[in-house]
């Protein structure tokens, strides 16, 4: 069995550990936090015995394999690098870094190590994207010319300072919830090289007196505290001629609280999530005619099913399910988003 430490164990780390018990190829044995009272809890509550306010401390454990980052972004970078150099596997929440040039250095010190790095995207592993990828690679829709997503919320920042203060997020909605539906989009696509961008990101709502605690469901201190954008949208041209629309909010005056969409446009057919469905038109007969995607239901979560197949991969000698290189041109368009903003025009990507 292949034992594994996760650092940061807030919110998110409690969607991993169901994983980690599940898995038939590793077990959580050990949790790091800089804040000791929330690790103690932590510790008593899952039956954690190793526990660490150094994550230095964690990777000079010959007894852990996997490092599981779950930690505010920002600080994925160097965490990441120093368990890889520690012969660790790395699996690390999303954004794998908000900087592509972080991404990187932790691709490097990954090659380096020989061991696995993967971005945790859960969003690849919801029984309706995996039945949705299957029957796309099939090639149903032809090429896929063009794409639309957007994941937006009417009100729902999430109110802390790991996500709202740039200094340890990197960014707002683009990088917490755009880089969810941007990286499932651009698999769907089949990952095409991202070679231009035109974005905006702007902060049009949270500054706006009482905004915050009534749409981003923060109040207090926290509205002050907000230095990122609330809304961005881009559009993206990729080496194969294909191009790509993206919205992303946390607060907007949308008719919907939650609203989470990816539209493609193929040469033979169209499809559509979350409603699972596929478009296509008999040109000879001059019917349209849809069909709605079969078992797309799994009975585990997709937050659990990451660290499930990450160790089955390393088990069985397998590249990581999700590659560093996809991750990086997913955070080369955000970051590309944020520049062209400041830029006020197209930008061209050299990755
Ligand atoms: N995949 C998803 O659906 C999803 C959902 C929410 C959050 N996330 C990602 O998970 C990460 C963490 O988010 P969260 O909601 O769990 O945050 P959180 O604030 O609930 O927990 C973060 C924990 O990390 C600890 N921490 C911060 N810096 C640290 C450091 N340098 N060393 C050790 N511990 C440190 C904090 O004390 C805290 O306990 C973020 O990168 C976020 O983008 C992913």
């Amino acid at each position: 069995m292949l034992k594994v430490g996760i650092i940061g164990v807030g919110g998110i780390a409690g969607t991993h550990i169901p994983g980690w018990v599940a898995s038939e190829d590793a077990e959580l044995v050990a949790g790091c936090d800089m804040d000791e009272s929330v690790l103690q809890e932590w510790g008593k509550k899952h039956n954690v015995q190793k526990l660490y306010t150094d994550p230095n401390d964690m990777f000079a454990d010959s007894d852990i394999d996997i490092v599981d980052v779950c930690t505010p972004n920002n600080y994925h970078a160097p965490l990441s690098i120093g368990a890889l150099n520690a012969g660790k596997h790395v699996i690390c929440e999303k954004p794998l870094a908000p900087k592509p040039d972080q991404i990187q250095e932790m691709i490097a010190a990954r090659d380096k190590s020989g061991k696995l790095l993967m971005c945790a995207q859960s969003s690849r592993f919801a029984g309706s994207s995996l039945a949705m990828k299957a029957e796309v690679d099939k090639g149903v829709l032809g090429d896929v010319y063009h794409a639309r997503c957007w994941m937006l919320r009417r009100s729902g920042v999430p109110g802390r300072p790991g996500f709202i203060m740039k200094e340890h997020s990197g960014g707002g909605p683009c990088i917490d919830i755009g880089v969810h539906v941007l990286d499932l989009t651009l698999w769907l696509m089949g990952n095409p090289k991202p070679v231009a961008v035109t974005g905006v990101a702007r902060a049009e709502l949270a500054h706006q007196p009482g905004a915050f605690s009534v749409m981003g469901r923060g109040g207090g201190d926290l509205a002050d505290m907000v230095d990122v954008e609330d809304f961005a949208a881009a559009f993206v041209r990729f080496e194969n001629g294909a191009t790509l629309i993206l919205e992303t909010s946390w607060m907007l005056h949308h008719g919907q609280t939650s609203d989470r969409q990816i539209w493609l446009y193929g040469t033979q057919g169209g499809a559509h999530l979350p409603n699972c469905e596929i478009y296509h038109t008999d040109n000879e007969t001059k019917q349209h005619y849809n069909y709605k995607l079969q078992n797309t239901d799994h009975k585990m979560k997709a937050h659990a099913l990451e660290c499930v197949e990450f160790a089955r991969a390393i088990t069985e000698g397998k590249p990581s399910p999700v590659p560093a290189e996809q991750s990086l041109q997913v955070m080369a368009i955000l970051d590309g988003i944020y520049r062209s903003q400041e830029a006020g025009k197209e930008l061209v990507l050299d990755i």
